[in-house]
């Protein structure tokens, strides 16, 4: 009977966002994944959104990091005590953590040493077991795919650091292909094009602002603006533009067609019976990225093959994460 104790979580370890859902719960926490520390001692000073809010106004004796920038674990150090926090966070009572199984998606880049060390970092916190699982399998197991049955499925997960295509069968990945050209730089893209354009410095939250707010992939969207502020980058002063989303539409465009590159490589490297079942299943978004207007019709038109967007990119992985494997004893 002591078993109705045991819970099963699944985490989504992203390089942007950290996701986590509880079985017989839902999402329980979806917070940035950044944190904030003191430089000279290593003391955590905020996780998650809190920590968000500083980037660009701290002092220069506190950090701000996405320890996991690159789709690698960049400051491992940093991302234990991250998972920490936000555990913390969700369990409230230390009790309710322990005895828990833990399932946990990771970032396609980082090692095998690094995914033993997560592992551990979670079960030294009180789980009873954790394990990490491949990511594309969960997010579409969230979004709600039939990844068991004997059909070839293509999923695109763009994600902050990293991109992912991959194409299920039978529960497996047969194909994939990983990119570090992600959302995120398609920010610093923004970032480089104010400077060199309009001679204006603006930080990496306006620059996601933009992409969020006026990015478009659809060449036929509705024009709109959006009012930023930043400093002259040659007298040093503030200093506001209004950018127009025309303007952005070829930095869009062009990360575009990274993806369809990738999807038209991962589809010529896996048997073409599964080729035929995704031209006839159609490509699975997810992933924040999968959210920028447009960016579906834009990889409808140029691979001919449908495409959707999964009905909760951001927190698909997580969901998918917590559901993929029965209760083990
Ligand atoms: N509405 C939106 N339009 C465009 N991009 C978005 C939108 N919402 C979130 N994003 C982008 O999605 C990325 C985060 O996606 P996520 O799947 O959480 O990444 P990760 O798995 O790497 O943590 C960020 O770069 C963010 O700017
Ligand atoms: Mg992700």
């Amino acid at each position: 009977m002591f078993k109705r104790f045991e819970k099963v979580y699944g985490i989504d370890l992203g390089t942007s966002n950290t996701v986590i859902f509880e079985r017989g719960r839902g999402v329980v926490l979806n917070e940035p994944s950044v944190v904030a520390y003191r430089e000279n001692s290593g003391e955590v000073l905020a996780v998650g959104a809190e920590a968000q809010a500083m980037i660009g106004r701290a002092p220069p004796q506190v950090t701000i990091d996405y320890p996991l920038r690159n789709g690698v674990i960049a400051n491992f150090d940093m991302t234990g005590s991250m998972l920490k926090h936000f555990m913390n966070k969700i369990q409230g009572r230390s009790s309710l953590w322990r005895g828990s199984q833990v399932y946990i998606s990771v970032p396609c880049g980082i090692t095998n040493v690094q995914k033993r060390a997560v592992e551990e970092t979670i079960v030294h916190k009180g789980a009873r077991k954790a394990s990490v699982v491949e990511e594309p399998l969960a997010a579409a197991i969230g979004a709600g795919l039939p990844i068991h049955e004997p059909l070839g499925h293509l999923v695109l997960n763009i994600g902050g650091g990293t991109c992912q295509v991959a194409i299920l069968s039978l529960g497996g990945i047969v194909a994939s292909h990983t990119m570090r050209r992600a959302s995120m730089s398609l920010d610093r893209d923004i970032m480089d094009y104010v400077k060199r354009k309009h001679n204006l410095e603006i930080g990496e939250r306006t620059a996601e602002d933009v992409k969020i707010r006026i990015g478009t992939a659809a060449p036929d969207g509705e024009e709109r603006s959006l009012e930023i502020r930043g400093r002259d980058a040659i007298d040093g002063m503030p200093r506001s533009v209004r950018l127009v989303s025309g303007e952005i539409h070829a930095l869009v465009e062009d990360f575009a067609e990274t993806l369809v590159d990738a999807i038209r490589s991962t589809m010529e490297q896996c048997p073409p019976e599964l080729a035929g079942d995704v031209v006839e299943q159609g490509i699975l978004l997810c992933g924040g990225g999968a959210l920028l207007e447009g960016i579906d019709q834009r990889i409808r038109e140029e691979t001919g093959i449908p495409v959707y967007v999964a009905d909760r990119p951001l927190e698909c992985t997580a969901i998918g994460t917590g559901q993929l494997y029965p209760y083990e004893k």
